[in-house]
């Protein structure tokens, strides 16, 4: 995965880029609305590749190496990889939801999870520190950086509230293929790694577990879960390197906003 050398996007493919990622949002909002005890992953599945289709777009992880799913359905202990089901969502569950989008030829990327109904305070902690772990990740995203900045970021804050940081799976360059150099650890040490440049599109992904950071795949082929089952979280965005700051080409502001209305 994620082979060869860095390809810089031009301001064009960017734009590209970021219609596909935000599509990706919109499409994460709809889902957004829906989560709560009693819905299934199969049920949000549904919706989210009809939705994606509407829109001009294509599920991209549909096919993906064999994977047989629209979105990753990743619950409680799952980590990422989860297959779409028909097991309700219960009261209390934290669920991930992974898109890929494909339109024009560039992909976009972006992952949010949700809690359903109310959650327990450690729960609601493990999904705030995680997504403090994205923002602080794509501060680093600057042009003269390095990729061991962005990693040390994530790593530093979800080690200081004792939360496992998983190792073996890492974000990824984003464009003509949803994997692409470089590799994107969710951990490392500041100044190491490749040099960030202008133009670099990337996915930032930091996966954080309530417990251990170890993890291990199931025999369904594809979801991965903690080694010690206790709860994961996940959040994604695929952004632009930029020379004053990295650019967001994915929006949580969607769903953020149909979260607060659940
Ligand atoms: N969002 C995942 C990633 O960044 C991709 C899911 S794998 C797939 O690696 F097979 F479902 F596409
Ligand atoms: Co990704």
């Amino acid at each position: 995965m994620a082979a060869g050398k860095p390809v810089y996007k031009t301001e064009d493919e960017i734009e590209l880029i970021r219609e596909s990622s935000l599509l990706v949002g919109k499409t994460l909002a709809e889902l957004a609305k829906r989560v709560r005890p009693g819905v299934t992953t199969k049920e949000l599945d549904k919706v989210a590749d009809t939705f994606i289709r509407d829109h001009g777009g294509y599920p991209g992880f549909l096919g993906y190496n064999g994977y047989p799913n629209a979105i990753c359905a990743s619950v409680n202990q799952a980590v990422v990889h989860g297959l779409p089901g028909d097991a309700p969502l219960v009261e209390g569950d934290i669920v991930s939801l992974d898109i890929g989008v494909v339109k024009n030829g560039f992909w976009g990327d972006s992952a949010y999870t949700f809690g359903v109904g109310e959650i327990k305070p450690e729960l609601r902690q493990l999904l705030k520190v995680t997504k403090e772990c994205l923002m602080l990740g794509i501060e680093q995203a600057v042009a003269g950086k390095r990729i061991g900045d962005i990693g040390y970021a994530v790593q530093h804050h979800a080690e200081s509230h004792g939360f496992g940081v998983v190792k073996d799976l890492v974000g990824h360059g984003v464009g003509k293929n949803l994997h692409e150099a470089p590799e994107v650890p969710n951990f490392g040490r500041r100044g190491q790694g490749i040099q960030l440049m202008e133009g670099l599109v990337i996915a930032i992904e930091p996966m954080i577990n309530l417990g251990t950071r170890n993890v291990k795949q199931l025999k369904d082929g594809w979801t991965i879960v903690t080694a010690d089952q206790k709860p994961s979280a996940h959040f994604e965005h695929t952004i632009v390197v930029r020379k004053n700051g990295a650019e967001v080409l994915s929006s949580f502001e969607l769903i953020e906003k149909a979260e607060s209305l659940n």
